[in-house]
C-alpha cells in the first residue's frame, strides 16, 4: 500500500510509482546502472543507459553501460545467441541502448566498482537512440582540450566526475535551504531587472523596448532588495540567487555567479557571525563530514600585517617577517629606500641550488606579481649562513634578522622591498607559491576564517576618489563616526567598517556588514563617496526614502556559493560547478553567446550601433 513516501531505491521507486499509476507501459529500466549487487544474482532486469566502452573478447562481447548512477557490465555470449552478439559488437560508444537480461556473477570481479560483483547476461537488445562518435572520451581523464569541452558541454557534463560535481551542488543547495529554513529564513526572491548603479563592478545592461533609450540592468547581488526587505519586516531574509557582473574573469570569477545571500534584522555583528558559522559549519559535517570547529578571526589590519593579504590560507604558516628597521641604514640603497623590507621563512629550501633561487627571482619579477628582485639568506644545516646581500650586511647581522624571523638551520629567507601595500601583495603571491611547491596546501585540509574590521573606504588613485571598500551601504563602526568630517585622507582612510569576509583556505568565500539604518548616516556617507545629494537621491533615492519609514538595525552577507562548492571539494575553479559556465572571455561557446541582434531587434530597441573604423564590415 502507498503510504506517500517513496521507497529509496530505484526499482522500488519504479514498482511503486508504477503501482500508483496503474502504468502498464512497459518500463524503460528496472534498475539504475549502479544498483545491482551480489544478492541480485539470477533476477531478470532492465537496464537503459550509453555504451561507455566496449571489449570485444571473440566468443564473449562486454559492454560497459553507464548512467548517472555508475558503470554495470553487460555480457553478450556467441555460443548463447550469435546475432545478439553481433548486433552488441556494431554498438557504437554513446549508443543509448536498453538492454534485458539475467543478472550474475561474475568470474572476474572488479573491486573499484560498485556493481563489480555481477553482470548482466543479456537477452534482449533494444538501441534507443544511436550516436555519432564523440570528439572526446566520456571519462574523467579526458582527452577533450578546454574549449571543446565546453562546445560540448552536454557531452562534457555527461562524465562522472561533473556529474559529482553537479550533484554535490544541487545537495548543498538543499542542505543550505534546510538549515535556513530551521532558522527562521524566509527565501523570498528580487528582481533580475533594476537600476545600473555607480558603485561596484560594472553591471550588464539590458535595453527597455517600451522606454526606448532606457536600460535595465542585471543585479551584481540584491542588496538594496534585501535592505528594503529589512524595512518591510521580514527580519530573516535569504535566496540562493544569480548575480551578475562585468569584471574580468578568474578562475573563481564568472560573469554569471550564485550567491547564498542573507539579511537578518536586529542583530549586531556577532548575531551574523554565528548564523554563517553555523551554516558553514553544517554543510562542512554534512556534505563532507568534517568538523571544522569554531572559526578563529583576525582584523584586516592583522591579515595584512601577518599574510600581506586579507584572505590568508591558514593551512600553512610563512607568516611575514618585518626586516624594516634591521635592513636600513647599512648602505644598500633598495632597502635603504623602501618603506618595507618584508620576508618570509621557506622551510627546509636552503638547499635550493642557485638555478632555483633564480628561476624564483624571474617568478617575482614577472609582470602579474612585479617585484624588482629577490634577496635571500641562506640558512645551511651545517650552521653555515649565505646571502644575496652579504656585500652589504655582516653574518652578525644576518644571523641577527633570522633569528629575528624565527629560521631553523635549513630554511631560506626570501625577501622582498618597495612601497608597503605592493610588497604586502608581492609577497603574499610568492608565500602562496612556496606553499603550493612545498605542497603545503592540501586539497583535503580546510582552514577556516573570519576577517574583521576592513576598512571602511579605499581610494581609487585613477579616479581620485574613495570607494566604499565593501558597498556603500555598510555601517562605520561607532567609534569612528566622528572621523568622517575629517578632511584628511590618512584618517578617512583609517575609518573601520562593521564589514567582514568569511574565508576558506584562502579563497574569500562570503563577505557582508552590518548596514547604516538612519537616514542621515547613510547620506553622509553617500557625500564621502563623492555624490552630490542629487545624485545619491537619484542613485538611491528609493532606499533613502524607506529609510525614513522605520529601518530596523540590520545587517547581513552573501556566500559565493559556487566558490564553496570548489573549496569544499579542493577545486581551484569554479567552471567545474557549474553547468553552463562562460569562458576567459565571457563567451557560452556552447550556443554562441553573445551575439549580434538582428537590424529589425535593434530598431525596436531604439539602439544604433556604430561601426568602429578598425573593425571589419560585417
Ligand atoms: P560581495 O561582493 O563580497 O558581497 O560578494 C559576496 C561573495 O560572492 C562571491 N563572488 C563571486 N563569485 C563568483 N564570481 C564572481 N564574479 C563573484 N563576485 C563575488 C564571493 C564573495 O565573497 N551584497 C554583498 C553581500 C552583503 O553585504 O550582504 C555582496 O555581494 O565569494
Amino acid at each position: 500500500m502507498y503510504n506517500g513516501v517513496l521507497p529509496p531505491t530505484f526499482a522500488a521507486r519504479q514498482r511503486t510509482l508504477a503501482a500508483i499509476t496503474r502504468l502498464t507501459a512497459p518500463m524503460y529500466r528496472t534498475h539504475t546502472c549502479n544498483e545491482l549487487r551480489l544478492s541480485d544474482v539470477g533476477k531478470t532486469v532492465t537496464l537503459s543507459g550509453w555504451v561507455a566502452a566496449s571489449r570485444d573478447l571473440g566468443g564473449l562481447t562486454f559492454i560497459d553501460l553507464r548512467d548517472r548512477y555508475g558503470i554495470t557490465q553487460l555480457v553478450f555470449d556467441m555460443e548463447d545467441n550469435a546475432p545478439l552478439c553481433e548486433r552488441a559488437r556494431r554498438l557504437g560508444r554513446e549508443y543509448v541502448i536498453q538492454a534485458s537480461g539475467i543478472v550474475r556473477e561474475r568470474a572476474n570481479k572488479n573491486p573499484n566498482r560498485d556493481t563489480g560483483d555481477i553482470e548482466v547476461q543479456v537477452a534482449e537488445l533494444v538501441v534507443l537512440n544511436p550516436a555519432k562518435t564523440p570528439p572526446f572520451t566520456i571519462v574523467d581523464d579526458t582527452d577533450g582540450g578546454d574549449d571543446l569541452r565546453m562546445k560540448y558541454r552536454y557531452l562534457d557534463l555527461r562524465r562522472p566526475c561533473l556529474q559529482k560535481n553537479l550533484l554535490f551542488r544541487s545537495r548543498l543547495s538543499l542542505e543550505t535551504r534546510q538549515y535556513l529554513a530551521a532558522q527562521g529564513f524566509v527565501e523570498i526572491e528580487t528582481p533580475f531587472l533594476i537600476k545600473s548603479t555607480p558603485e561596484g563592478a560594472r553591471d550588464f545592461v539590458v535595453p527597455s523596448r517600451m522606454n526606448r533609450g532606457q536600460f535595465y540592468a542585471l543585479p551584481q547581488s540584491p542588496q538594496t532588495f534585501k535592505q528594503i526587505l529589512m524595512v518591510a519586516g521580514y527580519d530573516r531574509y535569504f535566496q540562493i540567487v544569480r548575480c551578475f557582473r562585468d569584471e574580468d574573469l578568474r578562475a573563481d570569477r564568472q560573469p554569471e555567479f550564485t550567491q547564498i545571500d542573507c539579511e537578518m534584522a536586529f542583530v549586531h555583528q556577532e548575531d551574523v557571525l554565528q548564523t554563517f558559522e553555523g551554516l558553514t559549519r553544517y554543510l562542512f559535517q554534512t556534505l563532507l563530514g568534517v568538523d571544522l570547529g569554531p572559526f578563529p578571526r583576525m582584523t584586516y589590519d592583522e591579515a595584512l600585517r601577518r599574510f600581506g593579504s586579507d584572505k590568508p590560507d591558514l593551512r600553512f604558516g610563512m607568516e611575514f617577517c618585518d626586516l624594516t628597521a634591521l635592513a636600513r641604514g647599512k648602505g644598500f640603497a633598495a632597502f635603504d629606500q623602501a618603506e618595507s623590507v618584508l620576508a618570509i621563512c621557506a622551510p627546509g629550501c636552503a638547499s635550493y641550488s642557485r638555478r632555483q633561487i633564480d628561476e624564483l627571482t624571474e617568478w617575482v619579477r614577472r609582470p602579474q606579481i612585479g617585484a624588482g628582485g629577490l634577496a635571500y639568506v641562506r640558512y645551511d644545516t651545517d650552521d653555515s649562513v649565505k646571502s644575496s646581500v652579504d656585500r652589504y650586511y655582516s653574518g652578525e647581522e644576518l644571523r641577527h634578522w633570522l633569528h629575528h624571523c624565527q629560521a631553523k638551520p635549513g630554511d631560506l629567507l626570501l625577501i622582498l622591498a618597495g612601497p608597503t601595500e605592493k610588497t604586502q601583495k608581492q609577497l603574499s603571491e610568492l608565500r602562496l607559491e612556496m606553499g603550493a611547491r612545498l605542497q603545503l596546501r592540501p586539497p583535503n585540509v580546510f582552514k577556516p576564517l573570519w576577517v574583521l574590521d576592513f576598512p571602511l573606504l579605499e581610494w581609487d588613485e585613477e579616479e581620485g576618489r574613495f570607494f566604499a571598500m565593501h558597498h556603500p551601504f555598510t555601517s562605520p563602526k561607532a567609534a569612528d563616526i566622528p572621523k568622517m568630517s575629517s578632511q584628511d585622507h590618512q584618517v578617512l582612510k583609517s575609518i573601520r567598517a562593521d564589514a567582514y569576509d568569511l574565508v576558506i583556505n584562502g579563497v574569500e568565500i562570503g563577505g557582508g556588514s552590518i548596514r547604516i539604518h538612519d537616514r542621515e548616516l547613510q547620506s553622509r556617507n553617500f557625500r564621502l563617496l563623492g555624490f552630490t545629494a542629487e545624485e545619491a537621491e537619484a542613485q538611491f533615492g528609493f532606499l533613502l526614502g524607506a529609510f525614513e519609514y522605520g529601518a530596523p538595525p540590520h545587517g547581513g552577507i552573501a556566500f559565493g556559493f559556487d566558490r564553496l562548492c570548489a573549496v569544499m571539494n579542493g577545486a581551484a575553479s569554479i567552471r567545474d560547478f557549474i553547468a553552463f559556465p562562460k569562458n576567459n572571455q565571457g563567451r557560452d561557446v556552447m550556443i554562441d553567446a553573445p551575439d549580434v541582434l538582428r537590424p529589425k531587434q535593434l530598431e525596436e530597441l531604439g539602439i544604433c550601433i556604430a561601426q568602429r573604423a578598425d573593425e571589419p564590415k560585417q
